[in-house]
């Protein structure tokens, strides 16, 4: 099988190097990728939103499977256009992905199946968005409905804060289109966590549960990223919690989506809120997670494409993944001045040693090759992922890894996993 993989950051390199073990598998084409992924598949220099190239590239090599990692191509509309030509691609089509693209539509579908998520409202109207909040009081959170990068949600104390916010996202518009509508909900408490599932439309197919490291600094400080590490599996996802995530978010979503004449396939990812072992949606995305496919995928046995091809196909009810006991940590290692305007173009250096090591893997985001050298390219660079027998080795493994990579200007959080040392 040829197979080509759409975007080029952490998520999409764990996705290849997974992909590229599949005995099913002669070669892996990745659009556009980065220097890691590099060194796993060809790279094809088209972007991940030029839907036309894409297709257009598939028909060209006969890509038997295409994988779609960031969720703007989905959005787009990607997996619509290439099942029009009779192409096998794995993600939400266009109707489905609108439960990731729009935040107003994901709450009135989880109001309309009683799925447990933060009360709410929606406003297009700056005025009645602000009485709103004068009534309710503080702490709330206003979220811009459309498509952020991750950024659009802004957790507000005073209600002063929520105007300004209002404000950002309606007149100053941020955000773009994005923040035309705003959602406001209430402030939840508890501690979050990922969990992923595949889905054919109607079985569930359950990844192994994992917590994202959302803010830069360590002790969940400063401003919000695209996530600064994760790890695998997570301890606040009891056995009762994991069966609560299936029944009363996953199922009823699942089925609600195919009433609502969205039929679903793909990835569903629920960003949750566990409080008092109670989960609720804080949002629904449809793509695997950015970083927490890496620690994942590294505890997959097993081949990944079989369960990819019967998400397709319709047959994943007879589909059983199998998980490696240990757990897994991924540190996310950022340019200076990531999450904000950040350097490019620094050589990265120790790759090579920390190649050779056991049980760890480097996966790429932004990087890219000059004059032979690995250099950074974006605001993520890396996510060194590491196994360990349990979670306080595998994050003493990591870091050491992490340890011997560097370079001008990198951070990164010293605490990935410390949350999961209080259930130990
Ligand atoms: P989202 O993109 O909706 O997951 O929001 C980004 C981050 O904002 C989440 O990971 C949470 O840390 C926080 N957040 C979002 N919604 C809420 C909420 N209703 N209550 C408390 N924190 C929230
Ligand atoms: N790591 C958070 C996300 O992928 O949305």
């Amino acid at each position: 099988m040829k197979v080509l993989v759409v975007g080029g950051g952490g998520r999409e390199h764990a996705l290849v190097w997974k992909i590229v073990q599949s005995p099913r598998v002669s070669k892996v084409f990745c659009a556009p990728g980065n220097a890691g992924i590099a060194q796993q598949a060809a790279l094809v220099s088209i972007n991940a939103n030029d839907l036309k190239g894409l297709l257009d590239f598939a028909l060209k090599e006969r890509i038997d499977l295409t994988v779609v990692g960031p969720e703007e191509p989905l959005t787009r509309g990607i997996v619509d256009l290439f099942e029009s030509r009779g192409l096998a691609i794995f993600g939400a089509n266009q109707k489905a992905a609108e439960l990731e693209g729009s935040k107003a539509f994901a709450k009135r579908v989880m109001k309309t199946y009683h799925i447990p998520t933060a009360s709410f409202e929606v406003f297009e109207d700056r005025k009645q968005a602000i009485e709103y909040v004068r009534e309710q009081g503080t702490p709330l959170v206003v979220k811009a409905d459309g498509l952020a990068a991750g950024k659009g949600v802004i957790l507000c104390k005073t209600v002063d804060d929520a105007i300004e916010a209002i404000d950002q996202m309606m007149v100053k518009k941020i955000f773009g289109e994005a923040g035309h509508r705003v959602v406001i909900e209430e402030y939840l408490v508890g501690e979050e966590a990922s969990y992923i599932a595949l889905t054919d439309g109607k079985a569930i197919l359950p990844l192994a549960s994992s917590q994202d490291h959302k803010p830069v600094y360590d002790g969940d400080e400063g401003p919000n990223t695209g996530g600064m590490g994760a790890y695998s599996p997570a301890p606040v996802v009891t056995g009762e919690v994991n069966q609560r995530i299936v029944e009363k978010i996953l199922r009823p979503v699942i089925q609600g989506m195919a009433e609502e004449g969205r039929p679903y396939k793909g990835v569903i990812y629920a960003g949750l809120m566990i409080h008092n072992g109670q989960p609720k949606v804080l949002e629904f995305n449809v793509r695997f997670g950015d970083p927490e496919t890496q620690p994942v995928l590294m505890r997959m046995k097993g081949d990944i494409v079989p369960f990819l091809l019967a998400c397709i196909e319709g047959t994943l009810s007879q589909c059983r993944i199998e998980w490696d006991d240990r757990a897994s940590v991924c540190v996310v290692m950022a340019s200076k001045g990531y999450p904000g305007n950040y350097e490019k173009g620094k050589i990265i250096k120790g790759l090579d040693e920390v190649s050779r090591l056991e049980d760890i893997f480097v996966f790429h985001a932004g990087t890219a090759l000059m004059d032979g050298q690995t250099v950074t390219s974006g605001g993520r660079v890396l996510g060194v992922t590491g196994l360990g027998e349990n979670i306080p080795k595998a994050i003493e493994r990591t870091y050491q890894a992490v340890q011997k990579i560097s370079w001008e200007g990198v951070h990164y959080r010293k605490d990935i996993g410390k949350k999961a040392l209080c259930w130990l």
